[in-house]
């Protein structure tokens, strides 16, 4: 039966172009992308950081995760695939300011310095800080952060805010290169208390009943963060994608999404003020 829908297409297609070869005109476009399904898309580069579970990490040696399935519906709306990468945090920004990436997602936060260097999409998650410690540390507020021994992955928002509280350039903070190293530190009681993002502490928690771990989140010291999807400065796809964005946003997908990997409904309204 496809064949035949096939052979059909074909001879249409043919037609029109020699229709067109007549003097015709102007359909021969129509003619390519009335095939649809069969039209080949281009293929994005994305470069993530696959250590930072439920959003990204390597499953069977697939990048798998929320981001994953978000920016797969999204690019898929946008009329685009997407080729993910585990690039590692500090060479997907080098890419994407080389260009070599098309885009970026990983958790990252929009930050006003980084909106001076890259494009960054609309909201697609709010997040914020969280510290997760062992039994027997007592944190109960931002302010016993000092003095205690302290991990961060490099280079993110987790780093940003134990600075803030403790000092840049404290010795007390040490700086990992990916999530994972920065909870393998903690587990191996190197540090204390790591600082990351409220999502990827509660799924580190659950994953690791057996630790004994306890978190902390500061409202009155951390503020909502938003993460967006990056894209190098002045890209055309910013616009594309958030369009697209909107759409998954408004048509449930991001919810069934959200659903698959929370467990519980997002509030979609919030996230698009
Ligand atoms: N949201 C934080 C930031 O943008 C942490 C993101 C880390 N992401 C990752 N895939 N390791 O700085």
């Amino acid at each position: 039966k496809t064949s035949m829908k096939k052979t059909l297409l074909t001879i249409f297609a043919v037609s029109a172009l020699s229709l067109s070869a007549c003097g015709g005109g102007g359909t021969e476009d129509n003619a390519a992308n009335n095939e649809g399904t069969d039209t080949e898309k281009k293929v994005l580069n994305v470069g993530t950081e696959a250590t930072f579970p439920p959003f990204e990490f390597m499953d069977k040696g697939e990048v798998t995760g929320f981001d994953v399935d978000l920016l797969n519906a999204v690019a898929e709306e946008a009329g685009y695939e997407v080729k993910i990468d585990n690039t590692g945090w500090d060479a997907m920004f080098a890419g994407l300011q080389s260009e070599q990436l098309d885009l970026g997602m990983a958790g990252i936060t929009i930050t006003d310095e980084r909106i001076e260097s890259y494009d960054f999409s609309d909201p697609y998650f709010e997040s914020k800080t969280m510290v997760v410690f062992k039994e027997g540390v007592t944190i109960e507020k931002a302010d016993d952060l000092k003095g205690k021994k302290l991990g961060v992955q490099n280079g993110t928002t987790g780093q940003f805010a134990a600075e803030a509280v403790v000092g840049q350039n404290s010795p007390d903070i040490s700086k990992y290169e990916t999530a994972a190293l920065m909870f393998q530190a903690l587990q191996s009681d190197n540090v204390e208390a790591v600082v990351t993002d409220i999502a990827v502490a509660l799924e580190y928690q659950k994953n690791n009943p057996d630790s004994g771990l306890k978190t902390m989140s500061d409202d009155e010291e951390f503020q909502s963060e938003y993460y967006g999807i990056a894209f190098p400065k002045g890209s055309e796809l910013t616009e594309e994608f958030d369009a697209a964005l909107d759409t998954v946003l408004d048509n449930g997908t991001y919810a069934e999404i959200y659903q698959k990997w929370f467990g519980e409904e997002p509030n979609v309204d919030a996230l698009k003020e």
